[in-house]
């Protein structure tokens, strides 16, 4: 149906021109399954844009050849080589002036959007004149930048307001939010949502219409004008307060800047949207979460290993953990049957998945798909064909051991048999099989589909080959993997307990928990310790506690052995270290700073085991410590993880406070052996 003009000159991209006299213009980066720009293909696609200055083409279609959609943004691995702000704000420059070149082509541009269209994907496509989207479950749009600690710079921030207006395109770029077709329709993102069938159908019909009809009046308009963005400015500014803080994510704080400061129409607006996000990607914020973001892709990778396709998995116990991973797994399209004891207990259990699938689902129909997939199992009939079984039962080793001496002979061989198990050793459970290596813990964390990291726990008998299948199965469920030696606590429980110890001596000597938590929350943590404690269940802690106390030279502060013995559980019963008023804890405002000293007690104990537990090989290197950190308990991803930011702190420095205070406050500040072995020191490197 099209002509090509010439044998394809072009590495990345090829031109087509058609009967209906449309260029097509098709985005295939080489070497590559998707689709991202860096400095080589933006460098064609100039070249390509200059041929077409006097082409008599009626329109240009945009549109990608690769499975996975459009565009998924620019190539993160090039930030890592930028060295100045100058040097980052030349290349964005270049990247910009090819964009603007694109918006000023005379004939009609239109970018077709199939699957992702993130970044500088959508900035490309906001430099066409119209822009149809796949209206498909696969097709996402938005400009995520702000998640890696920079903006829009290739015009994105100075076209989307222009587009539809300040208070939408505030929305998505302040928020980084993946919008759906319909969602980016009804915003004005993009003029079309349409089924596949017919959006070639479409791009044609557009192919004949010439400008944008201009409303003859918008609010819009109105909201650009300098009385009406200082307002909204500051507006934007409370709003984003409210989430994070400007010292720690500066990036989208830029944005309401320079947006205030220059209109979407001003001639400078481009160049300070250069200006400001080279001074970003050289910033310390950025260099870490890029870094967080490639950590993301390393364990992803590590369960690439295997080409083991779990699609039935069973899961025994309906409990608060068994029945949200059932609930998890048929949400992300795995058959699953559930088991337990009653009826009723699983019927509460699919009640939770159908409120979950309502709110992350949405449409009716995807729901009741999921809640198909999800068999209730009394007697246990899915074990012999499960490709995966999940044991979730109480936390009773007689009980586990059972379960799995029966599921060793029930199950396929090929099966992956794994424990949820926080606290029981796997060389326990596994002490009465026939085959302990078929045995592997997947350590999901609660709620489960909030929580994005799972410890994949091995033992030392644990087979290769089935650690390989668990790591793979974790990822088949959109969950991050990180494998873990089976050491009391694993990695994530094992570093959090001292610092929430440490948390807890801080409030028996008389600090006030909501200044205990402001510290912990400026220092970047997603909650503060006490609530945290509060939030996982002052029992399970206890639990926890009592089976690490011995690892970690801790005693169980008898505070919390006094509100669990009350039955002051925390959030779940309405009282725990704080009162809870509608689901939110009742806090007295924190009117000054707590000492200095309270941020960094918190925190050294943490640096300090996780510093052990390298040592220890609980995982094999700093980055996986790092990842596990930030994934498992949401240590500040702007500061890179614990080991990360010892290095940025220098380790000298964080030991010799450690002394300090182990000269002020006690031996549990004692520097763990492992700072001055080689391990470390090779954990360390590897975390820079
Ligand atoms: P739970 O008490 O809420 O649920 C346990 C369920 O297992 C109950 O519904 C019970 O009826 C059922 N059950 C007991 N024995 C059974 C058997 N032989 N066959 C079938 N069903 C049986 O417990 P929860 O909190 O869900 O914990 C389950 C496991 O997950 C434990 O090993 C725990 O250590 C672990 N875990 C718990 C976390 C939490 O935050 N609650 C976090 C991570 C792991």
């Amino acid at each position: 149906m099209t002509n090509k003009i010439q044998t394809n000159p072009y590495q990345h991209w090829s031109l087509d021109l058609d009967a209906d006299n449309i260029l097509w213009l098709m985005f295939d980066r080489k070497d590559s399954s998707t689709n991202s720009l860096n400095e080589a293909t933006v460098r064609e696609l100039d070249e390509i844009l200059n041929s077409l200055s006097n082409s008599q083409a009626k329109a240009l279609v945009i549109r990608s050849a690769k499975k996975s959609g459009f565009i998924v943004g620019a190539d993160i691995s090039q930030f890592k080589t930028l060295k100045t702000a100058e040097e980052a704000t030349q290349l964005i420059r270049q990247g910009q002036a090819v964009f603007n070149k694109l918006a000023k082509l005379p004939m009609t541009t239109i970018a077709m959007i199939e699957g992702f269209c993130l970044g500088g994907g959508l900035e490309l496509a906001l430099a066409c004149r119209y822009r149809l989207a796949e209206d498909s479950a696969k097709t996402k749009l938005g400009l995520p930048e702000v998640k890696l600690g920079i903006h829009p710079g290739w015009g994105g921030t100075v076209r989307l307001p222009e587009l539809v207006g300040p208070l939408k395109a505030m929305d998505i770029i302040l928020t980084g939010r993946n919008l759906s077709a319909k969602t980016a329709k009804k915003l004005g993102v993009v003029d079309e949502a349409l089924p596949k069938r017919v959006l070639e159908k479409a791009v044609r019909e557009y192919a004949t219409r010439k400008e944008r009809a201009k409303p003859a009046f918008s609010v819009n308009s109105l909201l650009e004008t300098l009385p009406a963005r200082l307002a909204l400015g500051k507006l934007f500014k409370r709003q984003l307060n409210q989430k994070i803080s400007e010292q720690h994510y500066p990036a989208p704080y830029r944005v309401v800047d320079n947006w205030v400061k220059y209109d979407s129409k001003h001639s400078a607006a481009f160049e300070q949207e250069a200006v400001s996000i080279g001074q970003l990607l050289v910033s310390d914020t950025a260099r870490n979460l890029v870094r967080v973001f490639f950590l993301q892709d390393e364990l992803k990778n590590l369960a690439k290993v295997t080409d083991f396709k779990p699609k039935h998995v069973h899961v025994i116990g309906a409990g608060v953990m068994g029945g949200d991973i059932a609930a998890w797994c048929a949400l992300r399209g795995m058959s699953v049957t559930l088991q337990d004891q009653a009826p009723k207990l699983i019927g509460n259990a699919i009640k939770r998945a159908n409120e979950l699938g309502t709110k992350i689902l949405k449409e009716k129909y995807l729901v009741e798909a999921m809640l198909d997939r999800l068999q209730p199992d009394l007697q246990g009939k899915g074990i012999a064909k499960a490709d995966v079984i999940i044991e979730a039962i109480t936390e009773k080793l007689a009980a586990k051991q059972n379960l799995f001496s029966m599921l060793e002979k029930t199950a396929r061989k090929e099966a992956v048999l794994a424990t949820n198990t926080s606290t029981i050793p796997l060389e326990e459970i596994g002490s009465v099989l026939q085959e302990p290596h078929r045995l592997v813990g997947i350590h999901f964390f609660n709620p489960v589909s909030k929580m994005p990291l799972v410890e994949v726990v091995h033992a030392a008998h644990t087979h290769k080959d089935v650690i390989n299948k668990a790591m793979a199965f974790v990822k088949a469920i959109d969950k991050l993997p990180l494998p873990v030696k089976s050491a009391p606590g694993f990695l994530v429980n094992r570093i959090l307990l001292p610092y929430m110890l440490e948390a807890v001596t801080l409030l028996e000597e008389g600090i006030s928990g909501p200044a205990i938590d402001q510290a912990a929350v400026d220092f970047g943590m997603p909650m503060g310790p006490i609530e945290l404690a509060d939030t996982v269940g002052l029992d399970i802690c206890l639990a926890a506690l009592q089976e690490l106390a011995p690892v970690i030279g801790a005693k169980v502060p008898a505070k919390l052995q006094e509100l669990v013995t009350r039955g002051d559980l925390g959030r779940k019963t309405g009282k725990g270290f704080y009162s809870y008023k509608n689901g939110k804890a009742v806090k007295t405002k924190v009117t000054s700073k707590a000492p200095e000293d309270v941020t960094n007690r918190l925190v050294l104990r943490l640096l300090n085991e996780a510093v052990a537990c390298l040592r220890e090989g609980v995982v094999t290197n700093a980055d996986l410590l790092d990842a596990g950190c930030i994934f498992g308990f949401g240590f500040p991803p702007f500061r890179g993880g614990p080991m990360h930011y010892i290095q940025s702190q220098s380790q000298t420095n964080v030991i010799d406070l450690l002394q300090t205070f182990k000269a002020r406050y006690g031996e549990r500040f004692s520097p763990d052996q492992g700072w001055l072995t080689a391990d470390f020191q090779k954990g360390a490197q590897s975390g820079q």
